[in-house]
């Protein structure tokens, strides 16, 4: 049996209702901004408890412009975890500001007890990571970041519909980063992003930002970028929206799945659960012994896993000039060694999740049950 990680061959069998609207689109010629980009960020918004939402060019752009938003640039330093795609670090070294790092907690998120240690004159930011999809401790970052007059943004471009609480990722901070990237769970056709806010002189400004800095078409308040979504990409975003619950529901419930067959085998460390916290899954990973033994038998069986990521943000070459080194931040380094993230998708069937379960079962000689 084939168990694929992507699930984008399954996913648009039917594009026809969405090809329609983009007809309409193409007729009334209204290829930048427009109504449809209105109605696709006013949903945006409802869907994370915000006032405003943005839509711009990609996740790095929502990083970025958001950075750019508050003033934090050259000789500026963001707290952030190591454990993160590229573009959260590539944000903020691309802005001219300093990236200083803090290892996270067993659930691979940012440790806010580790956070304040690393605060400086120069601090100007904290930016957590809601990494796989497991919401990090925004109440107690919050409460720092108000102690020490710090920005929050907070990089939830694997986090669509997470919640603490009740409160939904990007609701937290002062401003909150998505990715419409393809292998997002709202995945616009290419790639696209939004920042979610509820500071009505936040989105003003973002609205300049991303559109030269334009007051109107004739007028330039400070130059900027072109970094607008695109109404064809609004459309994709509309469509997919209303699937996105079914979507969250369904990674949830494999997960559960995984969770209680995965925890009986002693070499396996299944993903931590906190009370009052709804991690939507966008990765499964769990720590396993004879990890890169794991991977390949997987592999050889037709079942797709991945390594997000082998090698910690501090220890890539790009970070060399930071000066961290092995050993810096251990349990971040311990979890790369270890994670494997399994197949999670929407569209994959029960027979699927049960052919992992009793292939990595096997792995290990462990006798179900
Ligand atoms: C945690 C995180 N931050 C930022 C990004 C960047 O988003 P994009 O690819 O839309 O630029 C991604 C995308 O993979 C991500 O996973």
């Amino acid at each position: 049996m084939k168990v694929s990680y992507s699930y984008l061959s399954e996913q648009f069998t039917d594009p026809d209702p969405i090809l329609n609207d983009i007809k309409s689109l193409i007729r009334s010629g209204e290829f930048t901004l427009g109504k449809h980009l209105e109605e696709f960020e006013q949903n945006f918004a409802t869907l994370c408890h915000t006032k405003f939402a943005i839509g711009v060019a990609s996740g790095t752009d929502a990083l970025r412009l958001s950075l750019i938003a508050f003033g934090i640039g050259v000789g500026d330093e963001v707290i952030t975890t190591p454990s993160t795609f590229f573009a959260t670090i590539g944000a903020i070294v691309t802005v001219g500001a300093r990236p200083v790092y803090v290892d996270v907690k067993e659930d691979y998120t940012l440790d806010p007890d580790l956070i304040e240690k690393t605060i400086t004159p120069k601090t100007k930011a904290i930016l957590p990571v809601h990494w796989h999809g497991c919401p990090a401790e925004m109440e107690k970052i919050s409460q720092l970041a108000r102690k020490h007059n710090l920005t929050v943004i907070e990089d939830a471009c694997m986090a669509i519909g997470a919640e603490i609480n009740g409160k939904r990722t990007g609701s937290f901070g002062d401003a909150g980063c998505f990715s419409l990237h393809p292998l997002k769970p709202i995945n616009v056709w290419g790639d696209g992003g939004v920042i979610t806010t509820n500071s009505e002189q936040l989105r003003d400004k973002l609205l300049l930002l991303r559109n030269h800095g334009l007051k109107n078409r004739d007028e330039c308040l400070f130059y900027a970028y072109n970094s607008r979504l695109d109404p064809l990409q609004a459309i994709v975003g509309l469509h997919l929206m209303k699937e996105v619950d079914w979507i969250i529901n369904r990674k949830i419930h494999h997960a559960n799945r995984y969770d209680q067959a995965l925890a009986k085998i002693s070499e396996i460390t299944i993903p931590p659960r906190t009370p009052g916290v709804k991690h939507v899954y966008h990765n499964y990973v769990i720590m396993a012994e004879r990890r890169d033994e794991l991977y390949r038998y997987l592999r050889e069986r037709e079942i797709d896993c991945k390594i997000h990521y082998p090698l910690p943000q501090h220890l890539q070459q790009a970070s060399q000039y930071l000066g961290y080194q092995t050993g810096d931040f251990m349990v971040a380094e311990e979890q790369a060694r270890k994670i494997i993230s399994l197949p999670v998708h929407q569209h994959l069937t029960p027979e699927q999740i049960e052919y992992v379960i009793e292939t990595i079962t096997t792995f290990y000689h462990y006798i179900l049950p």
